[in-house]
């Protein structure tokens, strides 16, 4: 598992956390118990900190990224999906980062609210809590809250994939 320290910062995986073998953790990153890191994910804290709450879940082929001055915290109950890319941004609980969607750097997203696939937040954007923004850049959906089931299904589908994984991934070739 290509888990790396650089200088003096060594990732800190909670051992019931996930990573999988095809992942990359590098530096400075910190992963909450029963988060989990997909395959192709890379987390590089080679400035600043990453940050992984509890049950959160980055999927395949996500990145996230740091600075210095801006440190990645995603909270937990959270649930980055597939191929987004989070560059020293604020994440709060039970939100979601949806697929192919980009968060940049200073952008906080407040407990509860959803980023949608493709969409793209720029330096220092901000969506408020149980709020939706699609698009790119990204526009806050009018007249909608967003249900906390939507997140919470996909966090507990991705809690329950780890001991299955844990148990039973066999490399073949
Ligand atoms: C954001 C999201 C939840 C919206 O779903 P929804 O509320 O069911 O939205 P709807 O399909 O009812 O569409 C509502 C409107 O928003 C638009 N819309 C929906 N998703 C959009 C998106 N990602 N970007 C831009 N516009 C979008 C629709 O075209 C529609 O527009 P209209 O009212 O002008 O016709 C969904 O697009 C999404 O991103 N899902 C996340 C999937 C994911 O990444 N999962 C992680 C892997 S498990």
């Amino acid at each position: 598992m290509p888990i790396y320290a650089l200088g003096e910062h060594e990732p800190t995986i909670h051992p019931d956390a996930y990573v999988h073998p095809d992942a990359v953790v590098i530096g400075n990153v910190h992963l909450a118990a029963e988060s989990s890191v997909w395959p192709t994910a890379v987390l590089r804290g080679d400035s600043g900190g990453i940050w992984v709450g509890e049950r959160t879940n980055v999927q395949d082929g996500t990145i996230v990224h740091c600075t210095e001055w801006h440190p990645t915290r995603i909270g937990p109950d959270s649930a980055v999906g597939h191929n987004a890319h989070i560059e020293g941004a604020t994440i709060g609980t039970g939100c979601l980062v949806a697929s192919g969607s980009v968060l940049l750097n200073g952008s906080v997203l407040e407990d509860g609210s959803v980023l949608g696939a493709g969409a793209v937040m720029s330096f220092d954007g901000h969506l408020p809590a149980r709020r939706m923004a699609l698009g790119v850049p990204a526009r806050v959906r009018e007249n909608h809250e967003v249900a906390p089931e939507l997140v919470a299904a996909i966090v507990a589908n991705y809690v329950a994939r780890i001991a299955p994984y844990k148990a039973g991934l066999r490399r073949l070739s």
